[in-house]
This record gives structure tokens, C-alpha cells and sequence, in this order.
């Protein structure tokens, strides 16, 4: 078995940036949340060197309208769902190096930027069009609350932005019979200067680009090249007054850089804040300036378009630099984009406003990170929409789970706790045992694979598989009836079976941290292997913003096969998973469903 650490790998692992306009629903960290953080940790077990980062996206019109529902300000909304999505993210146990948000100054700096060496390198080009305003309140109405039919399709819901129904791209004034979202009322055109991106310019690049991508499944890589055809300008400033100014001479008021342009920067400046936080300010370019680094891009499957297209061609057009750049090499393109489907919830489509959604910390509060996380991975929407329901979960819980790893965890622990207090000292092993240890070891590679490929259903099955084997070793060798009659069997049977535990430990951590930190320790091990995330805070001057992050390079863990030590002190060990009464948790959760929905009040302000 190789240890893998001969040849460390820079592995920037990219995640969604959140919208700061309201808490996040377990839709949402189904899609960007959990995937990514599986792969980082895999990652990070291998001993790569993986920088994983986002933050909360707050700018934009879905902050602009929450804020405008509760009668305070873009910035302080902001503010407040920015402390609650890093709260209940860190609770999940993402460990990102760093979450920040897009409010910062450096964030500023970055995109602007990148702006300005778009525009010098003639990659922005300054069009008048037809804007669309609201008529109660003369503000733009972006394209995404405007509705109305499809004028290739025919189809009645059609976004201004896109089409659901047929896929095409499409301008807002193009829409037949366009109403506003917001408030019904038909919007009014007016003619608006702005700079778009010139798409066009790299149509060519892109197709060739795109082409080559072997790797990307198979509907990412269809859905952007049938895009290439109909790549045109793309507005990327607003009349608006909540964004990232825009850095040329004249379009200082009245109009910002959109959102969507700012926050794929993120990914970019965020690995910038996050070397320079740790005083190494040059230390990001090992991933962005690295021709070997590979960038996996992880979100739901409504963002495909800005991370296969838009992103590229803005990092195509930048090249190696810009200030921030330096002419220290080309910035690195997407290497996947990793997207999801979208879960829905007892058959309804997820919707804050009607009480059909879950949010993260309401889970939280009353079910374990571990068994969500559990969850999500085995039956989240990995390659098809898929639904949660309350009985699933209790079923995956309680079946999986709790009656198959976490059964064969508690009855060995118990059992070597009990009659040695230690990881018991084996006799000779037996072909029995050999042929265990060399199934569950051959998980390295299997589960491994998997995951590295960021097919992490199958790399979950896998690991349960293993456990089931063990816990099948652990039936058939019965080392409580050895206790007694011959306690050097029974001592060499809990020997093999906790190393095998300890093995499917690590290769479990990336789904299960929580509990396999503690696992961890009930094993006699010291340190962390998935430990605490943290809370920090960061200086610009003399504003502060608090990112989340952890300390990754302390941790101990590593993706090859366990040493178990013979002699090693257990410590006390506990159950790691809570069994769940079906009728109790699916009784009450329909009841908290429908008392939301008729309220229509589940405290969030969520705008999709
Ligand atoms: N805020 C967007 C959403 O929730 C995602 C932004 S991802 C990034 O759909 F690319 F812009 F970072
Ligand atoms: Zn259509």
C-alpha cells in the first residue's frame, strides 16, 4: 500500500458561495456543502494540500429584497446571515480554510482588478440596452425576478435570465408578457449604459477547452457546449447602488458590478485573504499560478453555466495578470465542476415562505451533524433530483448507521473496554483474520478511488460494505464465548477487529468527522483527526470580519492502513449514534411542516 505522500498534490476545492439572504435550508448544503467537505477531508487524509474556501455572497438583489421585507439595510442583512449560515456550517463540521464573504476590502480590491484588466485587454466592451425597473420603486429589477413566456418555447415561467423549460440564455426584455416577481406589476424598460463581457471572444478557446475535459460528467460537458453556440456579451454591471464599484472614470454612481461577476472572484480572493491572514501573502499562488494544481468546483446544478463559461472566460481574459496576477503565471481553469441535482422535500420543491424546507440549524438542534451528513451522502442528489423524506432519514439512520457501523463499533469497543481495558495483544492471526484485514485495507484504494472522483455514494456504499464484512467476522468468530474458554482467541479476534475499526475510521472520517474524531479517542489515539473548526477574526484597517476556518495542518489522520498499537489504552466508550423513534420524529416533523406552512413563517427570507 502506498502512503501517497511522496507526491502532495495542490488541490483547490471551490465551494458555492451561499447567499447571505437568509439561513440555508439542507437543500442547500446537500448541494454545495457536504460534497465538497468530503473531498477536502479525503484530500487532507492523503496529504495533499487542499485550500478549500467560500464565503457568503452578498451582494445582489436577493439581499436587496430580504433587506427591504425586514426595513433595514442590504450591509446589516447581510451582516446578520453571515454570522448565522458560518454558525451553522461550522456545526456541520465544513472545514473550509477559509469562509469569508464578499464584503471584505480585499474582496473589493480583487474584483476590481480583475475588472480593470478585462477592460485594458479590450475583454469589456460598453453597450447601451434595455433595462428593466421596477415601477413602484424605479430600482433595476434583475434578471431572475422578472417572469414571463419563453419567446423559443412557449413555456409560461421562464426566467429573465434563463429558461427552464428549453435551457436557453436569455435577456429579460426578450420575455413575452414580463411581470416582476416581486411584486406582479410589469416592469419598465429603459435605455441604460453598462460594460458586458465579451463571451464571444473566447468561444473558440472554450470549445477547446471544454472538448478536452474527458473527466466532467457527462451533463455538465454537454450543457456548456451546447451554450458555446449562443455565447454573446453578458451585461455585468447594474443600476444599483449594493455591489463592488465599478473602477472606470464616469461609472462611479449609480451603477455596481453584478453579483454574479463578483462572486466567482471569490474563489480567487479568498485564497488571496487567506494567505495573506496566515502571513504568507504570496502562498496562494501555489494554487492559482500552478499548472499542476487542480481546482474542483463544487454547487447545485442552477450554477453550471457561470462555472463551466463565464468563470473560465473571465480567468482566459485575465491571463497572468493584473495586479493582483503580477505576471507570475496564467491563473488556473476549473479542473471539474462537480454539480448536484436538487433535493426536494416529501415530494414539494423546497420553499422557506411556504415552511416546505428544513433549515440547517433546526436540524441541528435536534439530530446529530453526522447523521445529516450520513444521510446526504448515500441519498442526497448526487446524479438525479432526489427527495428527502423524514422516514428515509430515520430508516437510513437506524438501519445503516446505527445497526451497521455503529453496532459493530459499540459491541467491539464494549467488549475490549470490558475484558482488557486495552487493544488486547493478539496471538498468532489466523487466515481468518489476514484475509479481514486484507479486505477492509483493500478499502485504500477502493473507497479512495471514489471519492476522488467525488462519486461519493459509491464510496460510502463501499465503506458500509466493509463494515458489513467485519461485523459478518465479528458474528461468525464470536469472541464473547471465547472469553472465557480461551481468552488468547478472544484477544486476537478484538485485536483484528478494532484495527480493522480503525481503518474504516479514516476511511469514513470524510462522511462521519463527528463521530470518528470520537471513535478516535475511544481507540486510546491522541489529537485530532477531524477536530474543532474555529472562528477567527480578521483586520482590514480598523473594520473586522470573523471567517471560519480551522487548524488543518495539526491534525493526525492519514489515508493508509491502521498501526494499531498492541497495549494501547482504550478509553471509556459510548454509543456513537443515536437510534431515532420512526413514529415520534416523522409525527412531529409533518406536524412543524404544516404549522410552518400555514404561518408562512419559518423565519427565513429565502427569495428562490
Ligand atoms: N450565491 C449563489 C447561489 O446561491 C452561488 C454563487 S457561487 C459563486 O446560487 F460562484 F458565485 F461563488
Ligand atoms: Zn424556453
Amino acid at each position: 500500500m502506498s502512503t501517497a505522500r511522496a507526491d502532495p498534490k495542490y488541490i483547490l476545492v471551490a465551494v458555492a458561495w451561499p447567499y447571505a439572504s437568509g439561513p440555508r435550508h439542507i437543500g442547500h448544503v446537500a448541494g454545495f456543502g457536504v460534497p465538497s467537505d468530503l473531498f477536502a477531508r479525503y484530500h487532507r487524509l492523503k496529504g495533499n494540500h487542499v485550500l478549500m474556501v467560500s464565503g457568503t455572497d452578498e451582494h445582489g438583489t436577493p439581499i436587496m429584497v430580504a433587506a427591504d421585507r425586514e426595513g433595514i439595510s442590504p450591509a446589516e442583512l447581510a451582516e446578520r446571515f453571515n454570522e448565522v449560515i458560518r454558525s451553522d456550517l461550522r456545526d456541520l463540521g465544513l472545514s473550509y480554510d477559509l469562509f469569508t464573504r464578499t464584503t471584505t476590502k480585499n474582496h473589493y480590491d480583487v474584483t476590481q482588478d480583475v475588472f480593470k484588466t478585462l477592460h485594458d485587454k479590450g475583454f469589456l466592451v460598453r453597450q447601451t440596452m434595455l433595462g428593466a425597473f421596477s415601477a413602484a420603486t424605479g430600482r433595476t429589477l434583475p434578471d431572475r425576478y422578472i417572469e414571463g413566456t419563453c419567446p423559443n418555447c412557449g413555456f409560461e415561467e421562464a426566467r429573465g435570465d434563463q429558461c427552464d423549460n428549453c435551457g436557453h440564455q436569455l435577456d429579460p426584455s426578450e420575455l413575452l408578457n414580463p411581470r416582476s416577481r416581486i411584486d406582479g406589476e410589469a416592469p419598465i424598460f429603459r435605455e441604460t449604459e453598462h460594460f458586458f463581457l465579451d463571451l464571444g471572444a473566447f468561444a473558440t478557446q472554450l470549445g477547446t477547452w471544454i472538448g478536452e475535459q474527458d473527466h466532467w460528467r457527462a451533463n455538465v460537458r454537454q450543457f456548456s457546449l451546447n451554450l458555446l453556440d449562443e455565447l454573446r456579451p453578458r451585461a455585468i454591471t447594474r443600476d444599483l447602488d449594493w455591489g463592488v464599484p465599478i473602477p472606470v472614470d464616469g461609472f462611479e454612481d449609480g451603477k455596481r458590478i453584478y453579483v454574479w461577476f463578483d462572486a466567482v472572484i471569490g474563489y480567487l480572493s479568498a485564497a488571496v485573504e487567506w494567505a495573506h491572514n496566515r502571513g504568507t501573502p504570496d502562498a496562494w499562488r501555489d494554487w492559482w499560478q500552478n499548472p499542476d494544481a487542480r481546482h474542483y468546483y463544487f454547487m447545485g446544478k442552477d450554477n453550471i453555466v457561470f462555472h463551466s463559461l463565464i468563470w473560465p472566460s473571465m480567468l482566459m481574459g485575465y491571463g497572468a495578470g493584473g495586479k493582483v496576477g503580477d505576471e507570475q503565471g496564467e491563473l488556473q481553469l476549473p479542473y471539474d465542476i462537480v454539480s448536484s441535482e436538487f433535493l426536494t422535500m416529501e415530494g414539494k420543491k423546497f420553499s422557506s415562505s411556504r415552511g416546505i424546507a428544513i433549515l440547517v440549524r433546526d436540524f441541528l438542534a435536534r439530530y446529530d451533524a453526522d447523521a445529516l451528513r450520513y444521510f446526504l451522502t448515500a441519498a442526497g442528489p448526487e446524479t438525479q433530483d432526489t427527495d428527502f423524506t423524514w422516514s428515509e432519514f430515520v430508516r437510513r439512520n437506524n438501519d445503516e448507521l446505527v445497526a451497521n457501523w455503529g453496532n459493530l463499533v459499540n459491541r467491539t469497543l464494549t467488549s475490549a473496554y470490558k475484558n482488557f481495558g486495552a487493544v488486547p495483544e493478539p496471538g498468532e492471526l489466523l487466515d481468518a483474520d489476514h484475509a479481514l484485514l486484507a479486505a477492509v485495507e483493500a478499502g485504500f484504494e477502493s473507497v479512495g478511488a471514489e471519492t476522488a472522483s467525488a462519486r461519493k455514494r459509491s464510496a460510502l456504499v463501499e465503506a458500509m460494505r466493509l463494515a458489513s464484512v467485519v461485523n459478518q467476522y465479528l458474528s461468525d468468530q464470536a469472541p464473547w464465548a471465547e472469553i472465557e474458554s480461551n481468552k488468547a482467541r478472544a484477544a486476537t479476534i478484538l485485536y483484528t477487529t478494532l484495527r480493522a475499526i480503525d481503518n474504516l475510521k479514516i476511511m469514513l472520517a470524510p462522511v462521519l468527522p463527528f463521530s470518528a474524531q470520537r471513535l478516535h479517542e475511544y481507540l486510546g489515539h491522541e489529537g485530532d483527526i477531524a477536530g474543532a473548526l474555529e472562528f477567527r477574526q480578521e483586520a482590514e484597517g480598523d473594520v473586522n470580519h470573523t471567517v471560519l476556518t480551522g487548524r488543518y495542518e495539526d491534525w493526525v489522520g492519514s489515508w493508509r492502513p491502521s498501526e494499531l498499537q498492541p497495549g494501547q489504552t482504550l478509553r471509556e466508550p459510548a454509543p456513537l449514534f443515536a437510534k431515532l423513534d420512526p413514529t415520534t420524529v416523522i409525527e412531529e416533523e409533518l406536524a412543524r411542516m404544516t404549522v410552518a406552512g400555514e404561518t408562512g413563517d419559518s423565519g427565513a427570507v429565502d427569495p428562490t
